[in-house]
């Protein structure tokens, strides 16, 4: 593979060669019963598949698929603008690389270390003009905690996301993440699913109102709800003083059955949209899947395991190859719907 700037084909040939019996790196990654990562016994760890039966992975991506985009080509010429601003950064499109943490989900450090793997997503998106958000497991701790390392000596250029641990350890995580001048933090409310976590001794709780609420006030930093599904739950979040939620189910791998995110988006951000930045994740491998989710309501998206894939292949300029493809791929999807700005996205371009 050359090394300065590798096709997303070479990236992906590497992955695929690296995650042999783990992912086949497939052209569509859908989460379907004959996927490699499906192939685990029902109820078993989930590797990079889905939870279970698998319909929450697949849902998001049939749920995506069912949206038609709208041709509008008459009028002037357009040359989109994806410039996005996320919490006083400037990034050049709404799409981040989502907060999957735990290399042990595909095949561990013989595969890439953590701490590897946390540099490849935050450095490539940085060279890309994006923002990489870092996730939490059970091999991190306050002493280990490896993407607020990789964001510090990124200068800051990640957001954090620690699962719903012991009020008093996301605090002490939280304050870490200050110090490295991390642009957020937050919480997966969703991960109080993850069966690793309790597995390894490394609790995770289901969080009241009071117990966000203590965490916003606890840092100075914006923090993010991640894993709302319902509008009930925004509206909790809301009332937490959440900065920004995420509308996701964890990539279908904490509850079986859920509908697609896309499904439950439009009522989410109708709902709670002009009190919080609504942002989802689920199924996003296009700048067209991309758009879809913004024309639903969302302002940002998070893309989960293609970048995995990304970092696997290609390291810090894999990720950077990956997220400049989504890149050019929403401005096309833009150019072709009649967006010229991120303002004009709208459900109107969606039939
Ligand atoms: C291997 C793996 C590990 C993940 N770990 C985390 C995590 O630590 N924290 C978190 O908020 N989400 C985690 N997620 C969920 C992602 O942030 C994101 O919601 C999901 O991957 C989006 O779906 P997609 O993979 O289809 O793009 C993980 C996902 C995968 C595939």
């Amino acid at each position: 593979m050359s090394n300065e700037s590798p096709s997303l084909e070479e990236v992906r040939e590497a992955a695929r060669a690296k995650l042999k019996g783990i992912c086949g790196v497939y052209r569509i990654c859908d989460g379907q019963d004959n996927r490699l990562c499906q192939g685990h016994s029902y109820g078993s760890a989930v590797g990079l598949g889905g939870i279970g039966s698998g319909a929450s992975f697949s849902n998001n991506i049939k749920a995506l698929d069912a949206i038609r985009l709208k041709a509008n080509l008459i009028g002037p010429d357009i040359k989109p603008d994806t410039a996005f601003s996320f919490f006083g950064r400037e990034l050049v499109m709404p799409i981040m690389a989502a907060s999957a943490g735990g290399n042990t989900s595909f095949g561990g450090d013989a595969v890439i270390s953590e701490p590897a793997f946390c540099t490849a997503v935050v450095d490539g998106c940085k060279q890309a003009g994006s923002l990489g958000w870092r996730g939490d497991s059970f091999n991190y701790s306050l002493e280990n905690p490896y993407g607020i390392n990789a964001i510090a000596e990124a200068g800051g250029w990640g957001v954090q996301i620690v699962k719903p641990r012991d009020q008093a350890v996301i605090i002490a995580f939280f304050k870490k993440a200050e110090a490295a001048g991390c642009v957020a933090v937050g919480v997966d409310i969703d991960g109080y699913g993850t069966y690793a976590m309790t597995h390894h001794n490394q609790p995770v709780f289901r969080k009241s109102i009071a117990n966000l609420r203590e965490l916003v006030a606890a840092t100075k930093l914006p923090v993010i709800v991640k894993g709302v599904m319902t509008v009930a739950d925004a509206q909790a979040a809301v009332d937490a003083g959440a900065a920004a939620i995420v509308v996701s189910n964890h990539g279908g791998r904490v509850l079986d059955h859920t509908p697609g995110t896309v499904e439950v988006l439009p009522g989410i951000a109708k709902a709670v949209g002009h009190k919080t930045m609504v942002i989802a994740d689920g199924g996003i491998r296009t700048g067209h899947d991309a758009l879809k989710m913004l024309a639903c309501g969302a302002r940002a998206v998070l893309v989960g395991r293609d970048i995995i894939r990304a970092a696997v292949g290609g390291g810090a300029a894999g990720v950077s190859a990956q997220m400049r493809y989504l890149k050019d791929d929403l401005t096309r999807a833009m150019k072709m719907t009649g967006c010229a700005s991120l303002g004009g996205i709208s459900p109107d371009i969606l039939c």
